[in-house]
């Protein structure tokens, strides 16, 4: 009897764990990149070129696959969409870094897995080389930044650490530039400045040129209107004047004349 029960509970155990795991096992495709099952970050570098390969594990049927770049579809020939689908990303740029490829099945787009990739670059600076300023006023310099690690950045000017002044100048960075402004600007503020940036495995220098000139003569405005004004009416007055000479001038001569004619 005990045999008997033992035996019938085991048997339905087995049952039990058929029913639960067989289904299961057929429909659990899974997808691989490059052999990996996992999404994760591929690190790579400008001008380099990546191939990725989707492939279905555990499948019985024909599946077919979806490559996606961020939101949007790319577009596979025919031959390389059943069971493992391969997407070759070349000439990466700077503007590949922290892009998504996700691999999906078509059947069940739930089942899907991602590669993002980590393009490694040097610091690109960039920014107005040259900027001509008065004495007396404020300027900024700014310094664009791309960089992957991101880079540390400082000024320098005459190749040493620029050495910032209370209440003269201010330093302002994101993760996009690198700012100096420079308030009520000296003659002494004149030179080349230096934006370096320091990533961890290039220095790259950028020179930003500011030209302090002379504070213009400012001339006050209302006495010379003032001035333009009384010239101006002085002459109108003296036009005047002399306009009821003239006219009588030619009275007389017409007078004379007509006394000739007649
Ligand atoms: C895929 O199948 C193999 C053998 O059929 C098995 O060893 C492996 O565990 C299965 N993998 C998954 C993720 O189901
Ligand atoms: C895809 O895989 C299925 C199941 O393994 C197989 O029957 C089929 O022939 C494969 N198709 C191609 C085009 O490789
Ligand atoms: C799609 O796949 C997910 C994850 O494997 C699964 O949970 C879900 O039941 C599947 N849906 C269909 C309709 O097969
Ligand atoms: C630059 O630094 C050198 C040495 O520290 C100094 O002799 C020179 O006068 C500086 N030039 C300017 C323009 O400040
Ligand atoms: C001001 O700076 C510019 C740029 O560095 C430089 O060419 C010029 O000689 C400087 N002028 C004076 C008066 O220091
Ligand atoms: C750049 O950073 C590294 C590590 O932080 C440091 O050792 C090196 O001196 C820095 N180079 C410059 C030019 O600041």
């Amino acid at each position: 009897m005990t045999w008997k029960n033992n035996g019938l509970m085991l048997m339905c155990r087995f049952l039990l764990l058929l029913i639960l795991f067989l289904p299961r096992e057929m429909t659990s495709s899974i997808l691989t990149v490059n052999g990996k099952t996992e999404n994760y970050v591929l690190d790579t570098q400008i001008g380099f070129q990546e191939s990725l390969r989707c492939a279905v594990q555990n499948h019985t049927n024909e599946e077919e696959l979806l490559w996606y770049r961020e939101a949007g579809t790319v577009d596979l020939k025919s031959g390389n969409k059943i069971n493992s689908s391969s997407v070759c990303v070349s000439s990466i740029s700077e503007d590949d870094n922290g892009v998504t490829f996700t691999c999906k099945l078509q059947r069940n787009q739930s089942v899907s897995i991602s590669v993002v990739l980590n393009v490694i670059f040097p610091p690109l600076l960039s920014g107005d080389d040259f900027q001509t300023v008065e004495e007396g006023s404020n300027a900024n310099l700014v310094c664009n930044v791309k960089s992957n690690p991101q880079a540390q950045m400082m000024w320098y000017k005459n190749s040493s650490i620029l050495n910032l002044e209370k209440n003269h100048h201010q330093v302002q960075q994101t993760s996009e530039s690198l700012q100096l402004s420079i308030t009520n600007v000296k003659k002494s503020d004149n030179g080349t400045y230096n934006c370096i940036a320091n990533s961890t495995w290039r220095v790259e220098t950028k020179d930003f040129h500011l030209i302090v000139k002379d504070k213009a003569v400012v001339v006050p405005k209302e006495p010379i209107i003032a001035a333009c004004v009384v010239i101006f009416l002085t002459l109108c007055f003296g036009l005047i004047a002399r306009r009821k000479r003239i006219i009588k001038l030619c009275i007389t001569d017409k007078d004379s004349q007509g006394e000739t004619a007649l």
